[in-house]
């Protein structure tokens, strides 16, 4: 099939490579020349395992190509839109700009037989907006939300846990589209949930959403286990146990950050207050707080470790990404709790495998170093933020003669502590004794 997918970012780049590679002749459309030109040549703009690889491929046997020029949208018939829908600056609500300009540059090029197929995480209620505006054109709307995680992003494209598509009701025309595009994923068997524009909205917020609370509970009894001296890690391995709660995402410590849930869980509380449902997602607002407090309580026990005062210590950050095998760091826990600690005065030298770049750009007056070594090195505490594979691996005895102080602070419960305790450091962490 011919297919165009507007906007290629995150989602967009890594939809466009995975539909060229499950056999479909594709072209990704973007705005930004720089970002196509990287893309054309088979380089990803971001850190996404798997995917560089996939664009070379794909590229290279020309079933993928690039272009910042939207009329070459018009050989396809499948047309999906992946722009960003961001917070916007003002308020908690999404800002829709990107979407609703992404669909007027795509007016001229769709007749009838064409599919508009929105993936973007968008307001319930916008799709049937956006459907009543491409009407006139004969063209169709669906929408598909998208639930890849950053990091694992190829692998949730091609065998996702399951496909939603929103359509007008009694379009099968729509549906049966969506087949042929998604045939080789439904040859998996995967589950196929064929509803309503507003349901299939309201899905992949409902998704996200119960994903922060999941992770807010656990913080939340982190910091109770905090004051009776019990462990959240413990506690989490017994309550997932119980098939019915799961242990997945329920892993204490800073808390979620990212491009997606922080954003989303305010978008669509924002949503619902307009719709005059605000009260049934008030709990929201406590997931968010909870969220928030977990950057503070770490930085209160670094300046705790630090015997009061975080002025003019050396503090050693490792992790910058809001999460391992990403060099995000939009919302991300970890540089929001350097840049603070560096703000009230502490030396902060900070790394991350893969973020230093992209940190850079948002906090640009931080010392960024690039091994541990150099990060720890005369250290009063050095703080794990992101759990790496390879922070997770550190041997305590490679620090000891770094460091000045043996001082640890674990904000993913990803060490062990009994390990660091017989090296002789003082070992602290959010949620356990
Ligand atoms: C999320 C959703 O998982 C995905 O389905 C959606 O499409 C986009 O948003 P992503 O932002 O890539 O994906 O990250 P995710 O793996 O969900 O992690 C989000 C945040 O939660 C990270 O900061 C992570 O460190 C944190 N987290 C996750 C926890 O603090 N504890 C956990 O147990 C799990």
């Amino acid at each position: 099939m011919k297919i165009s997918v507007i906007g290629c970012g995150y989602l967009g780049a890594v939809h466009a490579a995975s539909m060229a590679k499950l056999g479909h002749d594709v072209v990704g459309i973007d705005v930004d020349a720089a970002k196509v030109e990287a893309l054309s040549q088979g380089h990803a703009p971001f850190y996404e395992p798997g995917l560089p690889e996939l664009l070379s491929e794909t590229v290279d046997n020309g079933s993928l190509r690039f272009s910042a020029d939207i009329s070459q949208a018009s050989g396809a018939t499948v047309h999906f839109i992946a722009v960003g829908t961001p917070q916007q600056a003002d308020s908690n609500a999404a800002d829709l700009r990107f979407v609703d300009a992404a669909f007027e540059a795509l007016l001229p090029f769709i007749g009838p037989g064409h599919l508009v197929v929105g993936k973007s995480t968008v307001p319930v209620g916008t799709a049937q907006r956006l459907a009543e505006i491409i009407e006139a054109t004969g063209a169709s709307l669906a929408w598909n939300p998208e639930f890849l995680r950053e990091g694992f992003a190829v692998q949730d494209t091609i065998s996702p846990d399951r496909l939603v598509y929103g359509v007008r009701p009694g379009d099968d025309s729509a549906s049966a589209i969506l087949d042929d595009v998604y045939s080789s994923i439904l040859a998996q068997e995967t589950p196929r949930i064929i509803t309503d524009f507003a349901t299939a909205e309201l899905v992949k917020v409902a998704a996200n959403a119960f994903l922060a609370t999941k992770i807010s509970f656990i913080n939340a009894m982190a910091e109770v286990a905090e004051v009776v001296g019990a462990d959240v890690t413990q506690l989490a391995d017994a309550i997932g146990h119980d098939q019915r709660i799961g242990r997945r995402f329920l892993n204490a410590g800073l808390g979620f950050g990212g491009g997606c849930l922080p954003k989303d869980i305010r978008a669509f509380m924002a949503r619902a207050s307009e719709l005059g449902a605000g009260e049934a997602l008030s709990f929201l607002g406590e997931v968010d707080a909870i969220n928030l407090r977990r950057r503070e309580r770490m930085v209160d026990l670094c300046r705790e470790v630090l015997g009061g005062t975080i002025e003019g210590a050396k503090i050693a950050v490792l992790g910058l990404a809001f999460k391992p095998e990403s060099d995000d760091v939009r919302d991300s826990p970890a540089l929001d709790v350097a840049a603070r600690l560096s703000e009230l005065g502490g030396i902060v030298r900070a790394t991350d495998p893969h973020a230093i770049e992209t940190s850079r750009r948002v906090r640009p007056g931080l010392d960024y170093v690039e091994t541990v070594a150099e990060a720890a090195k005369d250290a009063d505490v050095v703080l794990v933020l992101t759990e790496w594979r390879e922070y997770r691996a550190i041997d305590p005895a490679e620090l000891e003669s770094i460091v000045s102080v043996r001082a640890i602070l674990d904000g993913r419960n990803c060490l062990d502590p009994v390990q660091w305790r017989e090296a002789g450091w003082t070992y602290r962490a959010l949620g356990r004794p």
